[in-house]
């Protein structure tokens, strides 16, 4: 299991080292789909990238807690262990693929690459492996693609590629940033089915971060929302569909295009998440919350509502419940 315990980090804006996670906590088990879902700048790369300790060259540190994986602190590691558990048992797969790959070296020097770094493998068997890869992906002429570079694919091709390199050294988890909000809404599709299929063929952990709670309800057998750097609401996808508890869950809930009404546009939340140095003591979703009361404002609101495996940090549920406010 890969799980992320009790973690804080902390970035730096104009000079300040200010807190930009706060106590989040997820459980990541294999053959499962676990949906991190929130509005922009509420911490989702920041917590998917401690995952694999990326993000400590830009400047965020972690100041408490510990991610683990099958019970090892990610922390502890050393550094060769670390290496090998970045794309050997945990692989990331961002939202822009051109970032992503290097524009100057073919596709195959890039696959083989991953392959040679993970596995002992020759040459020939690692372009042996590359072509597999590639098939496995959905790419036919994978002896051609290799051959290519990054420019000359489209965007789901070369997403197609980066799940390929994703894949290659077999891991147990994938950490799937936004991975295909940089694509055509069609391709979107075929590419989450791949996704999917992979997860499942493989028995794959995978964490999917996304704006999309469409998507986390097809997909996903647990959500977390995040909002303001902690996570807000979780649980098990039904409960949370089929009862929202959290205010904030239930206005993101509100946005999906499917449940506004034709030709409206799409409904949003009033107001801008705070960003990290500006959060509101107490629950960072009150000023925007109408359900908001002085209790909210107090200096702590901890997960205030738990009914088995779905817990929300709300002081209020059983009132956003009968009110249905949102
Ligand atoms: N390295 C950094 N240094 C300073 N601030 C940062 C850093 N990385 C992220 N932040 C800030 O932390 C907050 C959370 O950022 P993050 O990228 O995790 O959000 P997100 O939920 O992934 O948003 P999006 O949906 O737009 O990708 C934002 O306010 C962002 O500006
Ligand atoms: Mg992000």
């Amino acid at each position: 299991m890969l799980e992320i315990r009790d973690l804080s980090l902390s970035v730096s804006i104009e000079g300040q080292r200010v807190e930009a996670i706060s106590g989040v906590s997820l459980q990541l088990k294999q053959g499962r789909v676990l949906g991190l879902v929130g509005e922009s700048g509420c911490g989702k790369s920041l917590t998917s990238q401690a995952v694999l300790r990326l993000g400590e060259h830009q400047g965020v540190g972690k100041t408490g807690g510990d991610i683990l994986l099958d019970g090892q602190s990610l922390f502890a590691m050393p550094d060769e262990t670390l290496r090998k558990m970045r794309g050997g048992r945990i692989s990331m797969i961002f939202q822009e693929p051109m970032t992503a790959l290097n524009p100057v070296f073919s596709i195959g020097s890039q696959i083989t690459e991953v392959i040679r770094l993970h596995l002992d493998m020759s040459p020939q068997h690692a372009t042996e492996r590359a072509i597999e890869l590639l098939a496995d992906v959905g790419m036919q002429d994978a002896e051609q693609i290799l051959k290519q570079y990054p420019d000359a694919l489209s965007g789901g091709m070369r997403q197609r590629v980066l799940i390929a390199m994703a894949m290659a050294a077999d891991p147990d988890y994938i950490i799937a940033d936004e991975p295909t909000t940089a694509l055509d809404v069609s391709v979107q599709k075929r590419i989450i089915a791949l996704l999917l299929n992979l997860q499942k063929k493989r028995n794959l952990g995978l964490l999917l971060v996304t704006h999309d709670f469409g998507l986390v309800a097809e997909l996903c057998d647990d959500v977390a929302v995040m909002y303001a750097g902690q996570i807000v609401e979780s649980g098990p996808v039904a409960d949370i569909f089929d009862h929202p508890a959290h205010p904030y869950t239930r206005a993101l809930m509100g946005c999906r295009p499917e449940v506004s009404e034709a030709g409206q546009g799409l409904p949003v939340i009033a107001g801008q998440v705070p960003p990290p140095g500006r959060w509101p003591i107490g629950c960072h979703f009150a000023e925007r919350c109408p359900l908001a009361q002085g209790d909210c404002v107090q200096p702590v609101v901890e997960d205030a509502w738990r009914c088995r495996e779905h817990t929300a940090r709300c002081l209020h549920v059983n009132t956003a419940e009968a009110v249905n406010v949102i």
